[in-house]
Parts: structure tokens; C-alpha cells; sequence
């Protein structure tokens, strides 16, 4: 996956050039911004964003009721005064820059299981397990399993210690140009001889649906 991750990876004005550093209030915010949000809406909105507020401590100071009026359309709120509050506490508790593990950075206000591993995976080069709705498709169809538990033990297991964010990145860059939840691209996998979804033909079964509690 990093081999092919070198090869096809997308420019994003998030992601840094191969070699270089990520700018971690840059990742933090896409990931905000990519929780329930498209990457090509997600795109101009983050640029403009950054032009405004280029780092945590220009958020931390902004109005919040100009920052809640930049982040309309994007929905869900709660998110965009979730990064106000944060930026704030990376000012007053952590000197003004954003703290490098996944336990500090999942207490900050927003930040959940999945972006605490994507920030500490993508920006500070930590080994975290970061399981999206992408990665979790390709990886239960990899492995053929199902439920949320399962997919995320067979996430650990394939999850590099080196390169862990270009690797969940590499894996959400498959998920959505290759192995798409409809008719995916086989044929264009890197992972296609490793899959135990695609020897069985069954690709579309997975991810299994949870059932509907009976009401
Ligand atoms: N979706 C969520 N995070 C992403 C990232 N870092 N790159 C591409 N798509 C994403
Ligand atoms: Fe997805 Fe097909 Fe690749 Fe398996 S072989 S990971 S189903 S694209």
C-alpha cells in the first residue's frame, strides 16, 4: 500500500509533499472538515479557511460568530464551534501547538477516536489505527469479516509501524477511487491478490450491514 500510496497518491492542500512535514493544525482541520463532508467540497472551503486562519492561534482568537458564519453549508455545527473551543484550549493548555498523541489529542473538544488517530498517525508520524468508513470497507473485504469489533482487529493487524498516516491515507485513497462500495475497480487493486473477498467473488457483501434492532 505505500508503494502504490507513492505512486497514485492525491495532492491535497492538506497533505505535504513527499518528504516534508505536515502542518498539523492544517491536518486537524481536513479532518474536521472530511468527518461527514466530501473531499471536493471539503477542498475550497478548507483553502479559504486557511487564508483566514492559518493557524491555531489565529482561530483561537477569531469571533465565533464569524467563524460559525465560515462554516456555513458545511453542516454539523457543533464542529466548527468544537474547533474555536479547541483552538483555545491548544492555546491556554499546550502552548500554542497542537499535543503529538492520540490520548491528549482525543481530549481536546471534537476530537473523537477517529480523528485522534488521524491527526496522531498523519501529522506526527505515531502509529494509530485509523478506521474510516473507506478503510473499513476495504479491510472487511480483505479479510472477509464482518462487525465493527472484527474489522478494526483486522485493521491493527495490517496497520505498519512505520508510515501509518500515509498508510490510512493510502487505504481512504483506495476506498474512494478503487475499492468503491458499488462495482469496484479489481482489476486496478494493489491489494486484489491478498483479497478474500475478491477470490470469492462476494466483494459487494462486505461490509456486512448491521441488522436492524428489532423495535
Ligand atoms: N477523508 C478523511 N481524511 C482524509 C484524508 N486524509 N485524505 C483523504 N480523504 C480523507
Ligand atoms: Fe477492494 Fe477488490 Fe481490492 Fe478487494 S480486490 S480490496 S474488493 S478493490
Amino acid at each position: 500500500m505505500l508503494d502504490w500510496y507513492d505512486r497514485h497518491r492525491r495532492t491535497l492542500p492538506w497533505r505535504a509533499l513527499p518528504g516534508e512535514r505536515p502542518d498539523p493544525y492544517r491536518v486537524w482541520l481536513s479532518e474536521v472538515m472530511l468527518q461527514q463532508t466530501t473531499v471536493a467540497t471539503v477542498r475550497p472551503r478548507f483553502e479559504a479557511w486557511v487564508a483566514r486562519w492559518p493557524d491555531a492561534a489565529s482561530l483561537a482568537a477569531a469571533d465565533e460568530a464569524e467563524v460559525m458564519a465560515a462554516w456555513a453549508g458545511l453542516g454539523y455545527y457543533a464542529r466548527a464551534r468544537n474547533l474555536v473551543r479547541a483552538a483555545r484550549a491548544i492555546a491556554t493548555d499546550h502552548g500554542g501547538a497542537l499535543p503529538d498523541t492520540e490520548e491528549a489529542l482525543r481530549a481536546l473538544p471534537g476530537l473523537g477516536d477517529y480523528t485522534a488517530a488521524a491527526v496522531a498517525a498523519i501529522a506526527f508520524g505515531r502509529r494509530a489505527v485509523v478506521v474510516d468508513a473507506n478503510v473499513e470497507r476495504v479491510v472487511a473485504r480483505l479479510f472477509r469479516t464482518a462487525g465493527k469489533p472484527a474489522v478494526r482487529a483486522a485493521a491493527e493487524t495490517v496497520t505498519p509501524d512505520r508510515r501509518s498516516g500515509d498508510f490510512a491515507q493510502a487505504m481512504m485513497d483506495l476506498g474512494s477511487a478503487i475499492c468503491t462500495p458499488r462495482r469496484p475497480k479489481c482489476l486496478l487493486c494493489p491489494l486484489a491478490s491478498d483479497c478474500a473477498a475478491h477470490a470469492a467473488g462476494e466483494e459487494e457483501a462486505y461490509p456486512v450491514k448491521p441488522a436492524k434492532k428489532p423495535r
